[in-house]
């Protein structure tokens, strides 16, 4: 088979900066040693996140200059919402400036004390909102997706057992069951479309409405044609349309799987529900027809959500995960497997198996890819999840390091870079120490927590 290559040519370029070592070293203690505090200008491969960092396409560019800034009824609004309706037909789509902004007005309105939302593993971001309603966030995730090292197809589907389990015991305090696609927490492992069908057919039985978090919808559906059985055939939007046709509501992030480089949206069936989040949108976000975007941004999404499904794209996209995943397990690194639809995932508790969890392996990790190579990361894992609701600390079910891709924006020379500066690294892992926290917020502690080498 011939090389999978980048199915775009470049016609707009970012500097990269390069830095020393010794300079990077002064720019962490600067930072605390939090990644986060880091002046993007000083980042030579930036893979803290897919969000909002991918690269615009010639078409989506001129779709921009067609943006119609009217404060109400724009023509640029109602190009979004069939276009989000042409993959996900939900009958209210409410934009939004971004996917939080979403849930947060998803949990204002179903959230509350003595609730319970479940899902196969919630973001920190619909945590955070889950919890600052007064609600708990609940994940039942199946057992094979809390092993790095299982091989099963659909490591991003929720425990169809567990989730009867908690309905059968406390459906009264369950206001809806929530699903992530792909699953990033988890290492952007995929949900099948049985899967989404079964949970769905579950939560209605108990009269419950079934929202999908749909960041990564169409790398979650070119997963489900690559390997569920039956779906080889089908062309990915139709597997999206499926996907999302059980559903009764979603809440996305268009700076994900809609290439642009900002805004979401809430969409929803139910018209009481509607009703309610629009009133709620115009006192924190907008009116209903702009949310908290511009016209140009609703043209942006529009264009990218045509684009994001075509099939080039997304094999090429997948590839790219996958082959760095094979060239870190040649070098022995630890990689969740397989690999995900956004992002590779470092197994940083099993490679620094040295660090004790609550010296946070991750972000030792993390920390050093940074010192070794200006890479940045994203530690997944006990930062971002162990600090419990009481205040108290415990090791978070992984410890991983993401490397997240930006989508369209690097190079497979910058993916053999990034392999190069693991390479350096394994040789030195056994002088690698731990960090403490020093510092640190009640919610969401990762973006701003300073920490100090042990
Ligand atoms: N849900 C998932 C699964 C996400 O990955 C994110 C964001 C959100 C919701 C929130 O969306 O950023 O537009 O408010 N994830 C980014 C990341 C930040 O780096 O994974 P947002």
């Amino acid at each position: 088979m011939k090389t999978i290559i980048e199915p775009f040519r470049i016609k707009s370029v970012e500097p990269i900066r390069l830095t020393t070592r010794e300079e990077r070293r002064d720019l962490l203690r600067a930072a605390h040693w939090n990644l986060f505090a880091l002046r993007s200008a000083d980042v030579t491969i930036d893979l803290l996140t897919d969000s909002g960092t991918s690269a615009m396409s010639a078409r989506q560019w001129a779709a921009v200059m067609a943006g119609d800034e009217s404060y109400a009824g724009s023509p640029s609004f109602y190009r979004f919402e069939a276009a989000v309706k042409s993959l996900m037909p939900f009958k209210h789509v409410i934009p939004t400036h971004q996917g939080r902004a979403a849930e947060a007005i998803l949990c204002a309105l179903i959230g509350g004390t003595e609730r319970v939302i479940p899902s196969n593993t919630h973001f920190d971001t619909t945590r955070g909102n889950i919890e600052a309603s007064g609600a708990e966030a609940l994940d039942l995730l199946i057992a094979e997706g809390r092993d790095p090292t299982s091989r099963y197809p659909f490591k991003g589907n929720i425990d169809l057992g567990r989730l009867g389990a908690l309905l059968d015991e406390r459906a009264a305090q369950v206001p809806a069951v929530m699903l992530t696609v792909t699953n990033n927490a988890g290492g952007g492992q995929p949900v099948s479309l049985a899967n989404i069908h079964a949970a769905a057919e579950l939560a209605h039985r108990y009269g419950k409405p079934l929202i999908i978090d749909g960041c990564r919808f169409a790398e979650n559906a070119y997963f489900i044609k690559l390997r569920e059985p039956g779906q080889q055939d089908r062309a990915v939007p139709d597997i999206v349309r499926d996907m999302f046709s059980v559903a009764d509501g979603m809440t996305m992030s268009a700076k994900k799987d809609a290439f642009a480089n900002i805004g979401g949206w809430l969409a929803l069936n139910d018209d009481g529900l509607a009703q309610r989040a629009r009133e709620r949108l115009i006192l924190t976000e907008g009116f209903p027809t702009y949310g908290g975007l511009a016209g140009r941004d609703l043209e942006a999404i529009a264009q990218g959500l045509s684009e994001v499904v075509d099939e080039d794209y997304l094999r090429y996209r997948l590839r790219t995960n996958e082959y760095m995943v094979e060239r870190l397990r040649a070098l022995g690194i630890p990689v969740v497997e397989p690999s995900g639809g956004h992002a590779v995932f470092v197994d940083a508790r099993a490679f620094l198996n040295h660090i004790p969890a609550l010296q946070y392996p991750g972000q030792s990790l993390a920390v050093a890819l940074y010192e070794h190579g200006g890479i940045r990361s994203c530690e997944i894992g006990t930062v971002m999840f162990g600090r419990q609701r009481d205040g108290s600390e415990r090791p978070a079910l992984m410890d991983l390091v993401r490397l997240a891709m930006p989508r369209r924006v690097y190079t497979q020379a910058h993916s053999d870079y990034v392999i190069e500066v693991f390479g350096e690294i394994a040789e030195r892992r056994r002088e690698m120490r731990g960090l403490r926290i020093v510092e640190q917020p009640e919610r969401l502690r990762h973006f701003t927590a300073r920490f100090e080498p042990i």
